[in-house]
């Protein structure tokens, strides 16, 4: 069997979201901000990344990625 499961819930992680609301708000305000996400392989950095990132631009942010 080869599937994936993702969960279509974001679950938790309101500490880490609250925390990023300043960084955000920085930014609104035209300030550079930066955070930096760490984590043990697999605790979610990706899925935590993505979902902010889709609630900026849901909120009127323009969102850039990039990757190396
Ligand atoms: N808060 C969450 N709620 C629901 N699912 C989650 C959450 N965080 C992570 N997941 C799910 O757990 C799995 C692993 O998460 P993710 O790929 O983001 O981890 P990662 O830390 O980026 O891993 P890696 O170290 O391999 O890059 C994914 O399927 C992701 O959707
Ligand atoms: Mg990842």
């Amino acid at each position: 069997m080869n599937a994936r499961v993702v969960s279509p819930v974001f679950v938790g992680r309101r500490d880490e979201t609250a925390a990023l609301a300043v960084p955000l708000q920085l930014a609104h305000g035209g300030d550079a901000a930066f955070a930096l996400i760490g984590g043990e392989a697999g605790v979610g950095k990706t899925r935590f990344v993505a979902e902010l990132a889709a609630r900026a631009s849901a909120a009127g942010f323009t969102v850039l990625a990039g990757a190396a």
